[in-house]
């Protein structure tokens, strides 16, 4: 016994690495297809097949190899384990048959003993069969509590509250600081206070800070510097289902999940009834093309939704937020994935979902920025122009340089 403990101890010390590495490369080639696999038509697109076919069976083989590697090692001490326990069955019937004919023990007694060293030696059989899976589930347990620990980025403090109701829906940022490095600030004191119920598009190049200052309303992130209001509560001090629950974003990239129509639109309330769907759908510009779909509510959308066009989707994430009904609506660029077309219908859209609403909307399309009561402009980490649409253009500044670039292009067309 003693000497398979210890032969036991070297393996696990031996295996362990190898059995890691299996993990780590099965977990490495899992995320290479789904990544690839999701980006299919881009393959396809550049004609990559064969590259990807060659990345997919070089981490194959590694995988390969780290399975072997592990198998080696087991079949290398298994037969020696089992000889030693065995061979301890060989001592005990040379020593048993030499105690026979020294006259100090019988042959019966002998035969018993064998039959009681069978229950011994049969559960350390297992215990070494045993072992090994506790390795292999050891190197799995890890990966896995890698993901379970990992820590939140935003916590909810101790104490939260509950946003009070009703929601109004005033949002203010106030002097906000904040960079992903905070060396390298993308937000520098920035303020911009949004009245309840009322509209306001935020305008600015790209990657100045527009996506980043909506991630800090609704904490994706926290400010380094400054604080962000909800109804005049930092929403820090707010629980983040409650916070989520009053302002709802719509991003550019609208997520559907491989389900029906209608289980995607009623994700935020999933106990909507089959006619506020309905009802959702037709403020959304949506009812009509449902109805074409061969199932209507119950129709498949495929996987992110690829059975659908980009402006379709859209128009399914606006009745998805509408059945949500958010105090404050946060629209970050919702008509930049779609044509001219749609774009016209999802702005009608929008412009329902917003009556009665608070909301923020980043937009490159002066169509939307239209809508607002309010324009304001991010430059530099701040907001360097502010004022309602008609009041800037007579200003000539930089929403009307903005404006004017928008004529001479539709002249151009
Ligand atoms: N998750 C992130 N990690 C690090 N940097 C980021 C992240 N998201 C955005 N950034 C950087 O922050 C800046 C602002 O990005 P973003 O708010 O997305 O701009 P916008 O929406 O105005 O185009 C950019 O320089 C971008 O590269
Ligand atoms: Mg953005």
């Amino acid at each position: 016994m003693v000497a398979v403990a210890l032969m036991l101890r070297r393996y696990n010390a031996r295996v362990r690495p190898s059995y890691r590495a299996a993990r780590t490369r099965l977990g490495d080639l899992s995320a290479l297809i789904t990544d690839r696999l999701a980006g299919v038509r881009v393959v396809q697109g550049f004609a990559r097949e064969a590259q990807e076919e060659a990345r997919v069976s070089a981490l194959g083989r590694d995988l390969y190899a780290a399975g072997v590697q592990a198998v080696t090692i087991r079949n290398r001490t298994f037969p020696l384990v089992r000889f030693v326990s065995n061979f301890g069955n060989v001592l005990m019937l040379g020593g048993g048959v030499w105690l026979i004919t020294q006259g100090q023990f019988t042959l019966g007694g002998l035969l018993a003993y064998r039959g009681y060293g069978r229950y011994f030696f049969g559960p350390i059989d297992d215990l070494v069969n045993i072992n090994d899976l506790l390795q292999r589930a050891e190197a799995s347990g890890r990966r896995i509590f890698q993901v379970l620990d990992a820590s939140e980025t935003v916590q909810e403090r101790p104490g939260a509250r509950a946003l009070p109701t009703p929601v109004r829906g005033e949002i203010v940022f106030e002097d906000v600081t904040f960079g992903y490095d905070p060396a390298r600030p993308v937000l520098r004191g920035l303020t911009l206070r949004v009245a309840a119920g009322e509209r306001v598009a935020l305008l600015g190049a790209s990657g100045a800070g527009k996506s980043t200052l909506i991630g800090l309303l609704t904490r994706t992130y926290d400010p380094q510097g400054g604080r962000v209001t909800l109804d005049g509560l930092d929403v820090r001090d707010l629980t983040l289902a409650s916070l989520r629950r009053a302002a709802a974003v719509m991003q550019q990239d609208t997520f559907l999940f491989h389900d029906t129509v209608l289980e995607n639109v009623r994700y935020a309330r999933p106990e909507a009834s089959a006619q506020e769907v309905q009802a959702a759908l037709e403020v959304a510009g949506a009812a009509e093309f449902v109805a074409a779909l061969p199932q209507g509510l119950e129709t498949m959308v495929g996987e992110r939704g690829v059975r659908l066009s980009g402006g379709q989707r859209q128009r399914l994430a606006i009745a998805r937020v509408l059945l949500a009904q958010p105090a404050a609506l946060l629209l970050d660029e919702p008509t930049s994935a779609v044509d001219a077309e749609s774009e016209a219908l999802i702005v009608a859209a929008l412009s329902r979902l917003m009556r009665g609403r608070t909301a923020l909307i980043v937009t490159h399309r002066l169509s939307l920025a239209r809508v607002a009561d309010r324009v304001a402009v991010l430059e530099g980490g701040r907001i360097v122009e502010e004022g309602p649409p008609d009041v800037l253009r007579a200003r000539g500044g930089r929403y009307a340089a903005l404006e004017q670039a928008a004529t001479l292009e539709a002249a151009d067309d």
